[in-house]
């Protein structure tokens, strides 16, 4: 695959590039090649893509080519671009980087980093013995082949049971078992969604679900969720069902990624029914149902309202319990089930037999596990809004009733200059654009309270003095001069 950006596409990702923070001390051909390589960091510039030749960039920028020349070179002799005399530039990163969880490249010798792009706990302290009694019960298996495509009827006993414990009956030839909610999600859109369909989401929404859609070159439209507590608003997405009749839509109705808005009970009900009389299937993705705080009550899965099998919904392990589990599920009508099975043996065949053996385990303690889960969160998303009230008080915050995360509004529209300015101070940030289609989402920022508290409150203290940085850079010079005449 070769693509190209262009140099008005780049000129637009770079936006207010020579407003970053340090601006003063350093020439613009390193402030240039200091805001590609944020752009890199955060994932909006992709890898191996080859960049506008130096005269197109410094036209879109309005700059003089020499600078675009030396921020060319420093990006080369930086690991960050691979040049061919005559042939142009890709992007690249230096050797000492690694993947994150996030899909995102990092530095790999970034210990000190407080990793704030990932909403995810470490894993809890029941997952050793969980992973040790599973072991045990590995010989009933060995006589077998281990292939299981819809999963080990041991889980999909215990994850339809927790099903039917959320007042939805379910049997265990509704449940798939997958390796994550990912993995799920995109079985899902394989079975469900021809190449090029029409598919309604959230904005923001999950990133990760976006590049699924992205894989199967959907057409998404957007459901804007409103930054209070309301969330959805309900004339709008079921006027959006009604109206745009997408083939598919995917929300996240308990604890939302990112903004951690909870569905009500009456919306889940008229979202369902709109979907069925415009043909739409929904995908329910339920990674947070486990995360409630402060004793917040949860409305019925959406799922209840379903009278006609249209509604799919997909969970899994790694937010209550631990990502590294590789375990996730789908929960639809027994035949699709079945179709989503013979669909992945062209993908992975079945999930590995030993990890589905330690989520039993860990699913028949579920309530001490989840209960702790629980009590730590709130704690910590205590500490972190805390620390924002205190060293950024001009950021909005409204602390979600469950899930992992907060939805900043920011005092501007700062949040990509915010998250490669924090790179460099040891935090990483997820910024809004990335939980939209558009690059917009500038105004907001995605704070998960995943780590401790401790942590927490020094990445808020990092971020506080980048803020006040950012308001110091100096003001772009090249500004075009007014005419005199
Ligand atoms: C809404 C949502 N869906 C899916 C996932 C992916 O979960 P898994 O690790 O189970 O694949 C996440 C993880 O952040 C998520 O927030």
């Amino acid at each position: 695959m070769t693509s190209q950006v262009r140099g008005v596409q780049l000129a637009r990702l770079l936006g207010q590039w020579h407003a970053l923070p340090g601006r003063r001390r350093s020439p613009d051909y390193a402030a240039l090649a200091g805001a590609v390589r944020g752009l890199l960091a955060d994932g909006r510039l992709p890898l191996g893509v080859r960049l506008p030749a130096e005269r197109e960039l410094a036209e879109a920028l309005r700059i003089s080519r020499t600078t675009v020349t030396a921020a060319y070179r420093q990006l080369r002799e930086s690991g960050h671009l691979a040049s061919r005399r005559g042939a142009g530039s890709w992007t690249m990163l230096p050797g000492t980087h690694r993947v994150a969880s996030t899909g995102l490249w990092t530095p790999l010798d970034d210990r000190d980093m407080i990793d704030l792009g990932v909403a995810a706990l470490a894993a809890p302290p029941e997952l050793l013995p969980a992973a040790r009694a599973a072991a045990e019960d590995l010989p009933r298996y060995l006589g077998g082949a281990g292939y299981h495509p819809t999963g080990v009827i041991e889980l999909r006993e215990a994850v339809a049971a927790g099903y039917t414990a959320r007042g939805l009956p379910t049997s265990p030839d509704q449940i798939m078992v997958t390796s994550g909610t990912q993995h799920a999600l995109d079985l899902v859109l394989r079975l469900a969604l021809a190449p090029g369909g029409n598919v309604l989401v959230e904005s923001p929404t999950y990133p990760n679900a976006l590049a699924a859609l992205a894989a199967r070159r959907a057409r998404i439209t957007t459901h804007g969720l409103a930054t209070d507590a309301a969330g959805w608003d309900a004339d709008l997405l079921l006027g959006s069902l009604r109206q745009g009749r997408p083939k598919l839509a995917y929300l996240i109705p308990d604890f939302q990624n990112p903004t951690g808005h909870l569905m009500p009970a009456e919306l889940r009900e008229r979202v369902v029914a709109a979907a069925h009389a415009a043909g739409t299937d929904l995908v329910i993705d339920e990674s947070f149902v486990d995360l409630p705080l402060d004793g917040t009550e949860l409305p019925p899965p959406v799922a209840t309202f379903d009278r006609h099998s249209r509604v799919i919904s997909i969970g899994g392990m790694s937010k209550p319990y631990w990502g590294g589990l590789r375990i996730g599920w789908v929960r639809a009508s027994a035949p699709q089930v079945q179709r989503l099975a013979a669909a992945r043996v062209g993908v992975d065949m079945a999930s590995p037999v030993l990890d589905q053996l330690v989520a039993v385990h860990l699913l028949a303690d579920a309530p001490a596990i989840v209960a702790a889960r629980r009590t730590q969160l709130a704690a910590q998303r205590d500490a972190l809004t805390d620390a924002l009230a205190r060293r950024l008080p001009d950021w909005r915050v409204t602390a979600p009733r469950g899930g992992v995360t907060l939805w900043v509004e920011l005092d501007g529209p700062i949040s990509s200059a915010l998250a490669r300015a924090a790179e460099e101070v040891g935090v990483r940030l997820a910024p809004g654009p990335r939980f939209g289609l558009d690059g917009t989402l500038e105004r907001f920022l995605r704070l998960p309270f995943t780590l401790p508290a401790a942590d927490l409150a020094e990445a808020v203290g990092r971020l506080a003095a980048v803020r006040y940085d950012l308001d110091r850079a100096s003001r772009p010079r090249w500004q075009e001069p007014a005419v005199i005449a």
